[in-house]
C-alpha cells in the first residue's frame, strides 16, 4: 500500500492561506510519487476550499481533524460525518493527542468516533500515544495496547486496511522538537503491529503512521524503519515548502 504523507493543519489557516499553500503545494510536488498519497487535514473552515483547490487531483486528499459519533442533532459546535463529507473530506482523525489531552477526551469517546466515522464512510487516521511520564513509568506497552483496544473497539474486524490507519504519535515528541529515536519508532510500531494483528483480521495490512517533530531532514530514516507506512506532520507541514520536501523525502 502507498505510504500516507499527512498534514495535520490544526487551527491554523484562513481560507485564502489554505489555498495558497495547497496551490504552492501542488506546484511542487506534482502528481505525487507512485508509492505515496498526500493527505490534508484542514481545519473545518477550510476544508471545502482545499478540496476545490485539489479539483480531484491525483494522490492528494483532505479530511477533518474530529466529529460527533451522530448523524446530526442537538450538539453545539460539533461537526457530523455528513457535513465532513458534504465540504469533500474523505479522511477524518480520531484520538489526536491534543483532543484527549486539551479537551479531554476519553478512549471511549475516541472509539465511538472512530467506528461511527467508518460507518458513515469516512477513512479514518486514529491517532494513539504515550505521555513522557508514561514512558518513563514504563507502561508504553499498555498504553498502546488500552488506546488500541478502545479506540477500535466498535470497528469491524475485517475493516478494509484502506480505510483505516494508525498513527502512533509520542505526546512527548508532538511540537517539542523531540523526534523520538529510530530504536524508539520501532519497538512502539512493532507493539501497535502485533495488537492490530490480535484485534483485527485485516491488523497485519493497515497502515501505522508515525508522527511528533517530523521535519524534511528526518523523514526519509523514519519512512525507511520497518512497520512506518507514512508520517502525521502537525509544524512542518503548514509551509508547502518545508511538506513538498517530507512528501518526496
Ligand atoms: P508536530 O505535530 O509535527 O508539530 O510535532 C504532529 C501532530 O500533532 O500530529
Amino acid at each position: 500500500m502507498k505510504k500516507l504523507m499527512a498534514a495535520n493543519w490544526k487551527m491554523y489557516k484562513t481560507r485564502e492561506e489554505a489555498a495558497m499553500t495547497i496551490a504552492s503545494l501542488k506546484l511542487a510536488v506534482g502528481l505525487p510519487p507512485a508509492d505515496r498519497e498526500v493527505l490534508v487535514f484542514a481545519p473545518f473552515t477550510a476544508i471545502e476550499c482545499v478540496s476545490a483547490c485539489l479539483g480531484g487531483a491525483d494522490g492528494y486528499a483532505v479530511g477533518g481533524q474530529d466529529l460527533y459519533p451522530a448523524v446530526e442533532g442537538a450538539f453545539t459546535g460539533e461537526i457530523s460525518p455528513g457535513q465532513l463529507k458534504d465540504a469533500g473530506a474523505t479522511w477524518v482523525l480520531t484520538g489526536h493527542s491534543e483532543r484527549r489531552h486539551i479537551l479531554g477526551e476519553s478512549d471511549e469517546l475516541v472509539g465511538r468516533k472512530t467506528a461511527f466515522a467508518l460507518s458513515q464512510g469516512l477513512k479514518v487516521v486514529l491517532c494513539i500515544g504515550e505521555t513522557l511520564a508514561e514512558r518513563e513509568a514504563g507502561q508504553l506497552q499498555a498504553v498502546l495496547a488500552r488506546q488500541l483496544k478502545e479506540g477500535l473497539a466498535g470497528v469491524p474486524g475485517d475493516v478494509s486496511a484502506a480505510d483505516l490507519a494508525i498513527a502512533y504519535e509520542p505526546v512527548w515528541a508532538i511540537g517539542t522538537g523531540k523526534v523520538a529515536g529510530p530504536a524508539e519508532i520501532l519497538e512502539a510500531h512493532a507493539t501497535v503491529r502485533a495488537q492490530l494483528a490480535q484485534l483485527l483480521t485485516t491488523g497485519s495490512n493497515l497502515r501505522i503512521l508515525y508522527g511528533g517533530s517530523v521535519k524534511p531532514d528526518n523523514t526519509a530514516e523514519i519512512i525507511s524503519l520497518d512497520n512506518v507506512d507514512g508520517v502525521l506532520v502537525g509544524g512542518a507541514s503548514l509551509q508547502a515548502e518545508s511538506f513538498s520536501r517530507i512528501v518526496l523525502a
